[in-house]
Formats: structure tokens, sequence, C-alpha cells
């Protein structure tokens, strides 16, 4: 979900809808905003979209110079007006909105109950709400400090679960009062003005300082400055970071969605990832950031990657590459599954988590699993100040700018290229030889160049696209590191076109997928010229034989029998590092023009969320 606040000279409902329309791929199944006006809250609140919300209330006319907005993506509680953020207490006092789940909801709700207050909605937010309104009743007011902020205080005290939370009390005009646990949180300090966020990019537009809050740590804001303290009122010194970030990487820029807008940043995004990164000696990639000496390294037996979705993927092609350069034995799981697992670890094991937001609270979990038990855990993350960069041992930073669209591209391919350094850094402290950490070096800076031939073809797979629109169930299928991208291929037309489709290793699709195969489901190969060519050949024909059509990925100078394929799509000649890299851009392709072809909402697709801060 997204978190907007502003205090400040200008009409904050103004600011917080911009604000909130930037934020909408967090989240978009309703919205709100609550500007404060004297004692009162000015609240409009709807199910769907910001514009909805523009257009269905007078929410931009609201005066007021302070306000909190939200953009939900639905935990407790279904999709209704009455379950949209902003809450106010039943007394009307306390204004709240919330990110994350409040575990002890129900027996705090009991208890207010008994104290006369009542529910509008079936939110665990609410509960929060009305349970700070308690405590602000029953807080006796202090010689110094605020009363408000020591009832937010009090009540964060008492609950179970995680937040990020933005509150206004109707006493206190221009006030907010913020806080996070597990949940993230950014405080634009701006020109007389300030700002919360979950993000940064509902902050760019207005100031480049920000403060990120820390978990258990709590923000009061007014007109004049602001205040930072924890769960056990001790201080806190504030440190004010720069955002790199501009504006202009937030807008569309001519695109038509941000998906195809980031499909096509990619050369430049891969050229960013790289900068600076490689050996002068042109042999090896070198990384700033990692916080773990040559030495300590050398130690290493054995990796372990952790992410979800399409990082997921992106550990997968990493694996590959690893095993392949390093020689290193490559564990990759399921960050969700990994903290629950209690699997036998090695000692000299070293975690990697990859998350393009760095908020992923079930990346976060596993990560704090390894730390627990004693593991340096490394991070690639696109996002400076993330919590998961923060936690972190060390690490790398994708640079690719923000992601916007839902779906990931831009950040998928920069993690592999990020995955391909790290394997050839740890590859060239053990047996890879200079002369192959020099082909390498020089392969991977190519990459920008292949994957822009590969984007001279969207007119051509965009017609391909309007040819298979039509079906309702696709394979994906490729084999080593192109299973992974299979498997990338697949997730990226169910995600944005909503049609069903699998990743396969493509010979194992014999063994049970092969049952899908008809007329009425296509199969998409990727087909590398090489030792595998033959054996992805012979899986084609299988499914040729069962009248399956077939779309090949497949690089230049594959002899593919006259026929075999439906389509072809050809991709360069490349080195087996960057091979993943370039042939993930052509079924990223492929499912965009799906997508806009059956007219999907590409860039923010039913059901999603960019970022999941629940677990
Ligand atoms: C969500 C998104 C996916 C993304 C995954 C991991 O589920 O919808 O597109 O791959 O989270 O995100 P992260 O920010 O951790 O890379």
């Amino acid at each position: 979900c997204g978190i907007v606040g502003y205090i400040g000279k200008q009409k904050a409902s103004a600011i917080i809808l911009e604000g909130l329309k930037r934020l909408e791929y967090r989240g978009y199944d309703s919205t709100g905003i609550a500007v404060q006006q004297d004692r009162r809250f000015e609240v409009a609140k709807k199910i769907g979209r910001v514009d909805g919300l523009i257009k269905a209330t007078s929410a931009q006319k609201i005066p007021g110079f302070s306000g909190i907005g939200h953009t939900r993506w639905a935990t407790h509680g279904g999709v209704t007006d009455a379950n949209a953020h902003p809450h106010v207490s039943s007394d009307g006092k306390i204004a709240l909105i919330h990110n994350g789940v409040i575990e002890n909801y129900a027996s705090i709700k009991k208890f207010l109950l008994t104290k006369g207050y009542t529910f509008q909605s079936e939110t665990d937010t609410e509960v929060l709400c009305n349970l700070i309104a308690y405590h602000y009743q029953k807080e006796p007011v202090p010689a110094e400090g605020s009363r408000f902020l020591e009832s937010v205080r009090k009540t964060l005290r008492h609950v179970q679960g995680t937040y990020g939370i933005a509150v206004m009390c109707g006493d206190c005009a221009a006030e907010i009062v913020a806080a996070r646990k597990g949940s993230p949180l950014i405080l634009g300090v701006g020109d007389g003005e300030y700002m919360l966020a979950s993000d940064v990019s509902a902050i760019i537009s207005r100031t480049q300082n920000v403060v990120y809050l820390k978990d258990g740590e709590l923000v009061h804001i007014t007109a004049q400055g602001f205040g930072i303290t924890t769960l056990e009122a001790e201080d806190v010194s504030p440190v004010v970071d720069k955002i790199t970030w501009n504006i202009a990487d937030a807008e569309l820029g001519g695109y038509a969605h941000f998906m195809e807008k980031e499909i096509f940043e990619q050369p430049t995004a891969l050229e960013n990832t790289m900068r600076g990164r490689f050996s002068e000696d042109g042999s090896t990639a070198q990384f700033g950031g990692l916080n773990i000496s040559a030495v300590d390294l050398r130690q290493v037996d054995r990796v372990h990657l952790l992410a979800c979705g399409s990082a997921w993927h992106a550990c997968l092609v990493t694996e590959h590459l690893i095993e392949r350069f390093a020689r290193l034995p490559v564990e990759v799981d399921y960050a969700s599954e990994f903290r629950y697992r209690n699997m036998p670890l090695g000692s000299n094991t070293l975690f990697f988590t990859i998350s393009q937001s760095g908020e992923t609270i079930d990346t976060l979990a596993g990560m704090r699993e390894a730390k627990r038990k004693g593991y340096k855990v490394l991070a690639v993350s696109n996002v400076v100040g993330s919590t998961i960069a923060r936690e972190a041992d060390g690490g790398v930073y994708q640079h690719v700018g923000p992601e916007i669209g839902v779906a990931s591209t831009k950040a998928f391919t920069s993690q592999i290229l990020i995955g391909a350094m790290l394997s050839l850094y740890l590859g060239r402290m053990r047996d890879m030889s200079f002369s192959e950490g020099v082909e390498v070096v020089n392969a991977l800076k190519g990459t920008p160049d292949l994957v822009r031939k590969v984007l001279e073809q969207a007119p051509r797979i965009r017609e391909i696209a309007k040819r298979f629109a039509h079906y309702h169930d696709f394979l994906f299928l490729g084999r080593l590191s192109l299973f992974p991208v299979a498997l990338e291929g697949a997730l990226k037309l169910k995600e944005i076109s909503y049609i069903h489709a699998e990743g396969y290793p493509a010979a194992e699709m014999k063994h049970g997928p092969i049952a899908l195969i008809s007329e009425n489901c296509p199969s998409v190969f990727f087909v590398p010229s090489g030792e595998m060519f033959n054996k992805v050949v012979s899986s084609m024909q299988e499914i040729k034989a069962r009248k399956g059509k077939i779309i090949a990925i497949a690089t230049a100078n594959c002899d593919l029998p006259a026929g075999l394929a439906d389509e072809v799509i050809t991709i360069p000649e490349c080195h087996e590092s960057v091979l993943p890299v370039v042939a993930t851009v052509p079924v990223q392709l492929l499912s965009y023009y799906i997508a806009v072809e059956l007219n999907r909402d590409v860039d923010k697709p039913r059901n999603l969320a960019k970022s999941v801060t629940v677990e």
C-alpha cells in the first residue's frame, strides 16, 4: 500500500493526490484522503483508482494545509469504500492511514468495544485508530511534550504485527505523527514543508532531501519542524539523505505505459548497472559496497540466494552463472519458504537477497532469519536506503532508476547482469583465468548493444503478439540458464495479460505438461545454438507432432529445421554470461504487446502490487 502525508503552506489535497498517483503502483484497490481543517477531518475515500477518487468526490477541492492519503492493497477486509483508508476513530479525534497487518487486532477490538468505541469497517487499521483515540483520551496533558505523540507511542507498544502509519489528531492542527515497524516510511524535508511517503517516488517532485525512518521510530511533524524518537521515547538525531532519482525518471516521457518505457530503457539501465564495476585490468568485476574482504570471500564454500517473484527468477539465473564461473554450489530459495524451512546450513555459506524495492517483507524476513543464525547477508537492490539495503551487511545497488510498472522488466535484467558480474568476481578468485575473465568482461560490456538490437524487433514482435493474443494457455520452455527466463516469460504473461502460462525446463515438458498441448496451447521456446540445440529441437518436434504452435526465440546462427516453428524471433549470438539478459527482452515485449492487444491495465494489473510489504 502507499502512504502520503503533507504539512506546509500549500493546499494539502492537491499535493497528496499527486503523491497518491505516483504511489499507485504500490496497491490500487481503493484510495482515500483526509485533510485537517480546524478541529475536523475532511475525508474522501473510494474503491478503485486515484483518478476515480478525484472525479467522484470533491477530494481535490478540500482546503487545508495538512493531510494524509492512502492507496490500498487489501489484506484485512474486502475492497469497499468503508474499508478504504483513512480511518477516523469513532470519537472523531484521530485519523489514520496504515500499511501492514496488526495481528492482535481481534483482542484489542473486543477491549475497545467494552469502552464504547464503534467500528465502521472490518479492518485491523480502524482498531489501531480507535486504540490511539482511547489512549489519547486517557493520556494526561503533559507539562511538556505532546499528548498526541505519547498516545501513539503508548498504542504502538500494545500492538503486534507490522505497520507504517501516519496519524492526525483533531485537537492538533498541522501535526502528523508517523511511525514504522516492518513497513517503509520516508520523511521528505522540503522548503518550509514536510512530506511523508512509503517510497520516494511520491516525494521527488517536491524535494530530494529525505530521512529514512527505521523500525521502532516515530516522527512528530509540525509546521515548524520535526523530531524523531523511539518507542522507548529516546531521541534520535535525524540523518538527511539526498535522493539521486529525479522527477523525469518517474514520468512516462511519451511512452504509453511505464512498462514500455522501462523495457526500452534497458540498454541505458544496464549501462548504469555496470558503470565503474570492472577492474582496471579488465579481467574481473569490482564492487564498492560488499563490505567483505577478498580473504573472507575466498573462504565461502556455498552461496544461498533468497528472493520473491521475478527477483527469485534472477536468483535462478545467478545460480547457473555462479556454478559455471565460480564452481561454487548454490541454493536458491523462495524467501517466504526459507524462513520456515529450518534447513541445515554450512558454516561458510554466503547469503544474498535480491529485491528491486528492498521492501518485500518475505525477503526481509528471510534475510533476518539468516542473520539471526549468524550469517552474513548481502543484498542486491534498486532502492537506495530501502530496509533490505540498510539491514544487509553489504551489497550492490542496481542504479536503474525507479521501476514503476508493476511487472518487473529493467530491474530483472539488471539483477541478472549483477548476478553475472558477481559470478565473474567470485570466479576470478578461484579457477577462472585472466583471459577468460577478460572475455566475460568484454561480453558483459556488450550487453546494452545486444539489447538494443533485440528492441529493434519490437514491431515484428508486436505483429506476432496480435496473432497469439487470443490463446488462453501458453508454455514457456528453455534449458539451463534459459529455464528461469522461461519462468519469467510465463510470469510476465500471467501478470499483465491474465493468460495462463507455465514455464518448464524444455525436456521436462514431456513429463506432464505435454498433456496440455493441442492447437489451442502455443509454446514459446528458447533455442540457443550450442550443446543444447539438438535437444531443444527434439522437444519442439514433440510439440509439433501434437499440433502445438511454436514461437521460437533463437540465436542468430541456429539452423532450425524449416517449418518447425510458426514464428521465429532471432536474437544475436552472444556469450553465455549475457544470453539470459538478451533472451528476456523478446518475452517482455511479447507479453507487453499481448496485454496491450487485450486492453489490459498493463502498469497496474489486477490484484497485484509492486512491493508487497505484508507476509
Ligand atoms: C511483487 C511484485 C513482483 C516482484 C516481487 C518481488 O510480488 O508484484 O513483480 O518480483 O514482488 O519484489 P522485489 O521488490 O522484492 O524485487
